[in-house]
């Protein structure tokens, strides 16, 4: 997926914010990219624009080289296509109050009509990928910050994305499970060549990313390789 000289501008309270500004990035398949920044730099716009959650105010948003959204697009129109294709993990964990841990990651599988049975095993499956083998009748309210984060990570990866979109998964994590959670991450890209996006503030990972890319002001300001720290490449 590919967002090319992507600007987003908010109207709130009678004034423009500028959320993002003239982005171009490309996640590819098997990559895992890093976003930095401060708060407010458009970490979570970005996300919304490759995850095509939000239409671009300006610039576009393509995937395999094909134009699929810009400022004109509705994006109702895009919703099968999300389904079936982008995985997406919020800041919070947005799990359905109402419907249990395997509930809530089964309603996905059956969404795009896989059968209750195989819906409920995958489920199952999913949730003791993530050590939650345990909680999976818990309803989100008896299910501790970190374990709801867990359980929308395991939601976002039902139906094998091919785009695999986090905003700061690990924040309610401690550092062993945060560490597990980016380390699926990796094997996402190295053994499914899903591309893969993580917004995070911790730089416990930055060995774990391919590159880094870090934000400011809503724009992008530097790419660095992950692994060892290295001097950014100023753009
Ligand atoms: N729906 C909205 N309406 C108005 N302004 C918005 C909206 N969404 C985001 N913004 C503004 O756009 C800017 C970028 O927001 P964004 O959520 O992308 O930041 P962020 O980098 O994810 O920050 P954080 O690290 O705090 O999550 C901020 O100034 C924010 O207030
Ligand atoms: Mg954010």
């Amino acid at each position: 997926m590919e967002v090319r000289g992507a600007g987003k501008a908010y109207l709130s309270a009678g004034s423009t914010v500028n959320a993002l500004a003239d982005m171009t990035l490309a996640l590819r398949a098997g990559e895992l990219t890093g976003i930095v920044g401060p708060s407010g730099s458009g970490k979570t716009t970005f996300l919304m624009i490759a995850g095509l959650l939000e239409p671009p105010s300006t610039g576009a948003v393509l995937f395999r080289g094909q134009p699929i959204a810009d400022a004109r697009t509705r994006l109702n129109s895009l919703r099968d296509f999300r389904r079936t294709h982008v995985g997406f993990i919020f800041q919070k964990a947005n799990l359905i109050p109402f419907l249990t841990a395997v509930e809530n990651v089964q309603i996905a599988l059956e969404i795009n009509d896989v059968r209750p049975k195989a819906a409920r095993a995958k489920a199952r499956d999913l949730l003791a990928r993530f050590g939650l083998e345990q909680r999976e009748n818990n309803y989100p309210t008896q299910l501790s910050g970190g374990e709801q984060q867990r359980v929308s990570i395991a939601r976002a990866l039902a139906n094998d994305p091919v785009l695999l979109l986090a905003d700061e998964p690990t924040a309610a994590l401690d550092g062993a499970r945060g560490r597990q959670v980016m380390q699926e991450f990796r094997k996402l890209a190295d053994e499914r060549q899903v591309a893969v996006c993580v917004v995070t503030h911790d730089p416990r990972w930055s060995d774990i990313f391919d590159r880094i890319v870090e934000m400011s002001d809503g724009r992008m300001t530097t790419v660095r390789p992950g692994g060892a720290p290295t001097a950014p490449v100023e753009l």
